[in-house]
């Protein structure tokens, strides 16, 4: 396997270790605890999982943290409610409500009752907003990962072709607007493929950094990836659960096969998923600090 591993897990804990001491520090000097609220609607197992990681990484933290879980049937109007008493709640600096939620519940709606200056995904339109105008108060976690693992990596963003699969809200549409940016640690030529892109490989053998958020287990293969390129694998799909529960999880990339062309590649899992959830602390962090007027 010639490709370099771009192992998220080892770089996600270093960052957190520099959160670690800076929560440290804002209790220490400030007398205050950035505190989160993760909600989850329903039992869907992926996100239970997910807002298991993100609580357990935010107590690790020092940090206040609420688990919210509500039940299926729950009512858009009573979201609504709980989201409002959590904007009004002066220990929680950061909301986050898990996606996807119910079908009979409008997520765009949820999103937009957010305030924004809690926002710590970065998902309500004025943050998406400010993100594409190049002025973000907060970078939505997976976009941001993905840019902090090619920086700390070495890679160079700046005039690099990228091509990104997936055009989704969550990672496509944002990580091509922050790669794009007059920015540093940006400056691409950025391509967006996505379900009705004609020749996809076409795109994608062109490409310098890969990335892949397709939602199709092993969508991209060998022979769509240009030799020495840097592949980001953003999926996560379930194949299954070992004999003790764990999940059984494998990317949009053919691994073994892309490891031979490629120059480096992030694992699945140990590779975006601890850089998302680290960013979601460093998210926390900011906000804690603008509620409380403290400087960088
Ligand atoms: N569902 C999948 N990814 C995410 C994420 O980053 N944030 C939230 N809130 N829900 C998600």
């Amino acid at each position: 396997m010639p490709a370099k591993l771009l192992k998220g897990a080892d770089v996600a804990k270093e960052i957190r270790a520099e959160l670690k001491t800076e929560v440290e520090n804002l209790q220490a000097q400030h007398g205050v605890v950035p505190g989160l609220v993760t909600i989850l609607v329903g039992e869907n197992p992926a996100s239970q999982s997910y807002v298991r990681g993100k609580q357990k990484t935010a107590h690790e933290l020092g940090f206040y943290s609420i688990q919210d879980n509500q039940p299926a049937d729950l009512s858009e109007e009573k979201l609504l409610q709980l989201v409002d008493q959590y904007n009004k709640d002066p220990k929680i600096h950061g909301i986050l409500v898990q996606l996807p939620l119910p079908k009979h519940i409008n997520e765009n709606r949820v999103l937009l009752a957010i305030d924004p200056s809690k926002d710590v995904d970065a998902f309500h339109p004025v943050n998406v907003g400010k993100l594409l105008i190049g002025e973000p108060d907060y970078l939505p976690c997976t976009p941001a990962g993905i840019q902090e693992l090619l920086i700390r990596s070495g890679t160079e963003i700046s005039g690099a072709e990228v091509v990104v699969v997936g055009r989704s809200n969550i990672v496509g549409k944002p990580i091509a607007a922050m790669l794009m940016q007059k920015a540093k640690s940006a400056n691409a030529t950025v391509t967006v493929c996505h379900t009705r892109t004609k020749d996809v490989k076409f795109h994608t053998t062109r490409a310098d950094i890969l990335i892949v958020a397709a939602g199709v287990k092993e969508y991209v293969t060998g022979d769509m990836i240009k030799p020495g390129a840097v592949v980001i694998d953003v999926g996560v799909n379930d194949v299954g659960v070992t004999a003790d529960g764990k999940r059984i999880l494998k990317g949009d990339v053919a691994f073994e096969a892309a490891a031979e062309i490629a120059s480096a590649i992030t694992p699945v899992p140990g590779g975006v998923g601890p850089m998302t959830i680290t960013m979601l602390m460093k998210n926390t962090v900011r906000a804690c600090k603008v509620h409380n007027n403290i400087k960088d």
